[in-house]
This record gives C-alpha cells, structure tokens and sequence, in this order.
C-alpha cells in the first residue's frame, strides 16, 4: 500500500462512507470535524453506514452462484467476485469490523489531523467560502508530502487551487452515493496538477476498491453528471409535454438499449427534491408557458403529497 494515512475534511453523508471505505481497505483514517456538536452527527453516520457495508457483505453470500450475483454484489466491498466462497465473506467481515473500530478517528485539531497524512480528502458542503476558509487554515498544516483532493460535486478544483498553497498537489477526486456499492471515482485535475499525483490518485482510488475514471480536462459534472443531467431532462420533458407517460419511457429505455432501469427509476433514486431544485434553476422557469415551468410544477406537486423518491417509499414507482 502507497498510502497508509487519509485525512477526510467533513463526516456528512460522503464523507462518512469515504472514510469507511479508507478504513476497509486497511488505511489509517482520521476525520477533521469543526465542533462537538459536528461529532454528535458525524458517529451516528459512521455507525449506519458501517452496518449497511457490513449487511451488504452478509447479504452478498445469498447471491453466490446467482447469476444475478455479478451485477448485484457490493464491487467496493468485494475485489474478487468470481472466486469469492461465504467463508471468504465472513473473513472479510471480521476484517471490516476490527478496520472500522481500530483504523477510524476523529479530531477537532486540524493540525493533529492532518499530521503525517498522506491524503487529504475535503468532502464538505457546497459552499466555496467555507471551502476556501479551510484550505487557507490547512495550508500551513499540511506535510509536503500530503495531496490534497477535493470531491466536490459542483466546483471546479481551478476555483479553489489558488487557495491551497499545494496547486500542483490538489485536485478533484469525485465519489458516488453509496460508494461501497457504486464505487466510481471520477479523477480530474485543473490545468496546474502535477500529472504525477494525478498518477498517484488513480493508485489510490484503486488501493480504496474504487474504479478510477480519469478526465483529461476540467468538466462541470464530470463524465457522469454531463451525460445524465441531459439525459433525465429530456425524460421528463416528454412527460411534462405528455407525450407519454413514465412507465413507458423507461420501459422504451430499458428494451431499446438493455439497461437496467429507466429514467424515472434513477429520478427515484436521485430524490425528486433534487430534481426540483434542479428545474428551478433553468432560467425560464417562471414563465408559465415554458417547459421549465411545467416540469418544475409536476415535480413540485409530487413532493408535496410526499412522493419523493424511494427512501419515501414512493416516488415515480412505490417501494
Ligand atoms: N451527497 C452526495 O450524493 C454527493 C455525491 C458526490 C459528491 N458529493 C460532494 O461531497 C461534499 C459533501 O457532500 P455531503 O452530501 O456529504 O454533504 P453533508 O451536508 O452530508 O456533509 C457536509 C459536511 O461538511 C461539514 N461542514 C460544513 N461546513 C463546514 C465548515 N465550515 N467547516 C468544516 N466542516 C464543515 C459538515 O459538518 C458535514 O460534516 C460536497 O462537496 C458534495 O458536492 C456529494
């Protein structure tokens, strides 16, 4: 392993299940939080996501022999699904257990978290000048050799590296929700990243079990987010223009191109309130004759009889 020590700046939803996947794969994890009342809502976390990585693996001995299996397993959590045996998962559950209570820490004092760190992974909210007030704070902590990776999901690494003090040692390292499961790692520089950690990251975006997806250029949205905001779009333009209905649109998407679910089915996933706050953010959306408005309506009449996706319980679909 290149990387022993990860420092992960923010514990909300991304940041509880970066640092548990650092842990998993036998990295020494400590967590950077700003207060104890930031301790109080990070450990809850940590603890619910450890027991659904550890319910995955228990549940991952069912699809053994499944054909089904291969698509369904936990692929963070599970290196070598073809040759994997349930004896093998039991062993990979006791070493998660005593990674998750040995490996993991919390700090509130930057500097002792981030001493001798390897990697540095910012993970809070979207807002840049908390962003920026925290890079600036980190500066004069980090050690050389520390990489600093920012896995914002709207900014650019270019908005920030300025800040860093480290601009050829910053970049973006981008996860997906529920990592152990989805476990893409989009890795994108700005202009002024030293190829070399480039290099570096991918390494240890696949020393964490995640696939590394490599983008050349800066990109708003990386690769996932430009294809599938686009695509959900249109989706729900041909719904808002009553063109068809949603069951049929996934259905066309699903027999025409073999996919697995349909757009509808990801909107589900995604949080119709997401999708909303999305809509609202097209220009033309209070023009009541725009496609923007009917959209933003549909979605917004939805949310408020509580259909909102599936950690509702109904959303497009019930669940
Ligand atoms: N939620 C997702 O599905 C998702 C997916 C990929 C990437 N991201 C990105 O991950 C980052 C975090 O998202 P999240 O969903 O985990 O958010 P979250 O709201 O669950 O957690 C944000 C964390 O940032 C901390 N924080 C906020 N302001 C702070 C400050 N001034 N100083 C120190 N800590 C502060 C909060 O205490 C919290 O621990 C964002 O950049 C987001 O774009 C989120």
């Amino acid at each position: 392993m290149s990387f022993n020590k990860v420092a992960i700046i923010g514990g909300g939803v991304l940041g509880a299940q970066i640092g548990l996947m650092c842990a998993y794969t036998g990295h020494d994890t400590t967590f950077w939080l700003r207060s104890e009342s930031s301790i109080g809502r990070t450990k809850p976390k940590i603890e619910r996501y450890s027991a659904m990585m550890l319910s995955a693996l228990e549940k991952s001995k069912a699809l053994i022999g499944n054909p089904m299996g291969a698509y369904v397993y936990p692929k963070g959590l599970i290196r070598n699904w073809g040759r994997i045996n349930a004896d093998q998962i039991d062993e990979l559950i006791d070493m998660a257990k005593k990674n998750f209570s040995e490996l993991i820490h919390i700090e509130l004092d930057m500097a002792k978290a981030v001493a001798d760190a390897d990697i540095v992974i910012e993970t809070m909210s979207e807002d840049p000048k908390a962003k920026i007030e925290v890079y600036t704070a980190l500066k004069d902590l980090l050690p050389e050799k520390a990489i600093l990776c920012t896995n914002s999901s709207t900014m650019v690494p270019s908005a920030f590296e300025k800040y860093t003090g480290r601009p050829e040692k910053y970049l973006a390292l981008h996860f997906a929700n529920t990592i152990w499961k989805n476990n893409t790692a989009e890795i994108m520089g700005h202009p002024g990243t030293d190829p070399e950690i480039f290099k570096q990251v991918v390494s240890f975006a696949e020393e964490i079990n995640m696939v590394p997806l490599e983008l050349h250029k800066e990109q708003p949205g990386y690769i996932l987010n430009t294809m599938l905001v686009p695509f959900l779009g249109a989706a729900q333009a041909l719904w808002a223009n009553e063109v068809a209905d949603p069951e049929t649109i996934d259905k066309t998407w699903m027999l025409a191109t073999g996919a697995p679910v349909g757009p509808f089915r990801i909107l589900d996933v995604v949080g119709l309130d997401t999708a909303y706050n999305i809509s609202r953010m097209k220009p033309d959306v209070n023009d009541e004759s725009s496609l923007s408005y009917k959209i933003s309506k549909l979605l917004k009449e939805k949310i408020d009889k509580g259909e909102t996706g599936i950690n509702a319980g109904k959303g497009f679909y019930t669940y």
